[in-house]
């Protein structure tokens, strides 16, 4: 297929475009690294003029565009909606319903004012783009494809196989019966927001005992013969409110009220997370089960939102027959804006499959970039240029004095995760180094783990995995007798949710991870996110010193900078 394509994801959240190019994805960005508006669901105007001035072209050069999902399959289902729920919600939905036709309307023109030109609009189904984003990015030819988030147009769940460049569908289950609202529900029930707070209630689980409320949570849905399930929508309220996600009967049949976020978090709200997270790793595994049994393969290919769920992903090739897993950096909503235009790619005879497994798709700079941004914030900052050779012994020496280190490197990754280039990197020996991070530093609760980057040719000598995990997207156990050496990434059950580097893949973090194996004994950092409590990812070196002179981090690197503050 001819020209650029150009992929979209927005209008619910995590707004991202992406930039095709012969089957080859060139860069992909979500909307809120420009807008700085966590989950941004904007239109993605800004990562738009990032492509065409990145790629050197402008809309003229784009032949086709591809929508992330269908939205008059979405209108569909938000129509059918207005003839549920109780009338007083009535005039709320039709409300609804005419924001999103008119935002679909809108969208039309928006294209038209970034091609000029009469462009090929394709809308790829919701589902189709997630699993296409997972099977087109993973190194399979066949693969089962399993796509699992809170709603679509109508499914919430898909089964794929994909063969030759061809994907096709098996099964699905539709709304209201969906394994990520579920999750979403609860998130919401314990206080927290709804499509954020997932990761903190996953967090939450292991201090709390699972069967606690096991028999209560059963009620709640019922098993189907073909794999699924569906839930009891006497509890729910989603197939007809945007806004409510559970009635008052939820917290009867619990037995506890749900929680506000103000509430102390308390040992009932802790056993709730893990019977959550047990059922819907029940749930889930059933999906994958009856996956394999419908179109068996060695090779899963997971994706949707729910494919965050590291702790359900960790578990994936013991309890499964796949011999294999592939789970791409940004299985959400945002990825699914590669997915369409992959798609799109393949659907109109384009033959090259392309290695387009990175992650480091976004935007980047030069020293000579960041000199000119240090010199324009010299009262502030003291730095020095240093040498390769001279820069990683010095940045290991930092980390095992236990200083918190900003690591700013290369191009911008693509998906929740940051993976070495917009990294804060602690010391995973130091034992308060998590209490450290989670209150000066993240600004964030103290429950909430922090992952460990490791040495692919070392991670089975400290982790119970074998298998490459370039993504962050598994949790692991760590090894019993290290367990008590790396306490600021042992989670509270002995897990850690790691990141695989091989020299291939980030050449200087694979030398620092050498150099701190020298001096700290272990091949290993702790990485978590360059950003604050409720703040997006840093974007550029200047939100990068900003971010660094708010908060209580030592050291500040910045490609060959290294960076301290002059007044403490
Ligand atoms: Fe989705």
């Amino acid at each position: 297929m001819e020209g650029y394509i150009l992929g979209i994801s927005c209008g619910y959240h995590d707004s991202a475009a992406a930039l095709i190019k012969d089957g080859k994805v060139l860069g992909a960005v979500e909307e809120e690294r420009f807008t700085g508006i966590k989950h941004d669901s904007s239109f993605p105007i800004n990562t738009i003029k990032w492509l065409y001035n990145e790629f050197n072209i402008d809309g003229k050069d784009i032949s086709s565009v591809a929508f992330y999902d269908n939205p008059h399959f979405k209108l569909n289902r938000i129509e059918q909606s207005l003839k549920r729920g109780p009338i007083t919600e009535f005039f709320n939905r039709k409300k609804i319903l005419k924001r999103n036709k008119e935002k679909y309307k809108q969208f039309e023109g928006q294209i038209y004012n970034i091609t000029h030109h009469g462009v090929n609009l394709y809308y790829s189904d919701h589902h189709l783009s997630h699993a296409a984003y997972s099977y087109y990015t993973s190194p399979y030819d066949k693969a089962s494809i399993l796509s699992v988030d809170g709603v679509g147009e109508w499914d919430t769940t898909s089964l794929w196989y994909g063969e030759a460049n061809k994907i096709s569908k098996l099964q699905t289950i539709k709304f209201p019966h969906s394994l990520g609202m579920l999750y979403s529900t609860f998130t919401a029930f314990l206080g927290f927001k709804p499509n954020e707070g997932e990761y903190k209630v996953m967090g939450l689980a292991p201090y709390g005992n699972p069967k606690k409320f096991l028999n209560k949570f059963r009620k709640l849905y019922t098993l189907t013969d073909d794999g699924g399930f569906e839930l009891n929508m006497d509890y729910f309220t989603y197939d007809w409110s945007d806004t409510h996600m559970f009635n008052e009967k939820l917290g009867h049949l619990l037995g506890i009220p749900n929680r506000l976020p103000e509430d102390n978090l308390n040992q009932p709200h802790k056993d709730l997370a893990a019977t959550l997270q047990h059922e819907y790793e029940f749930l889930f595994f059933r999906l994958v089960d009856r996956l394999f049994a419908l179109r068996s393969s060695n090779n899963l290919c997971l994706s949707g939102g729910c494919a965050y769920n590291g702790t359900a992903n960790g578990k994936i090739l013991k309890k499964s027959n796949f011999k294999n897993v592939w789970i791409p950096p940004a299985p959400s909503d945002a990825g699914s804006a590669i997915g369409a235009a992959l798609h799109v790619y393949f659907e109109n005879g384009g033959t090259k499959r392309q290695d387009n497994k990175s992650p480091y798709l976004g935007p980047h700079y030069t020293n000579d970039d960041v000199e000119l941004v240090l010199k324009e914030m010299e009262k502030d900052v003291w730095f020095m240029k240093l040498n390769n050779s001279q820069l990683i012994p010095t940045i290991a020496k930092h980390i095992k004095n236990g200083n918190v280190v900003g690591w700013f490197e290369g191009k911008m990754e693509f998906g929740s995760r940051a993976l070495g280039n917009r990294s804060i990197l602690g010391n995973p020996c130091d034992p308060q180094m998590k209490s450290r991070m989670n209150r000066v530093i993240k600004k964030r609760e103290g429950f909430r783990p922090f992952a460990p980057i490791v040495k692919i040719e070392e991670q089975s000598k400290y982790f119970e995995y074998k298998k490459e995990v370039p993504y962050m997207n598994q949790v692991v156990q760590v090894k019993e007798e290290y367990k008590k050496h790396l306490p600021a990434i042992t989670h509270v059950d002995g897990s850690a949710r790691i990141q695989s580097v091989s020299n291939k893949q980030h050449q200087r973090m694979y030398k620092l991870l050498t150099e701190l194996s020298k001096i700290n004994e272990y091949p290993i950092v702790l990485n978590t996110s360059f950003n604050l409590k409720d703040q997006t990812m840093v974007l550029d070196p200047k939100s990068a010193i900003k971010t660094f002179l708010n908060c209580e981090m030592d050291i500040l690197i910045l490609h060959n900078f290294i960076i301290k503050k002059k007044i403490l």
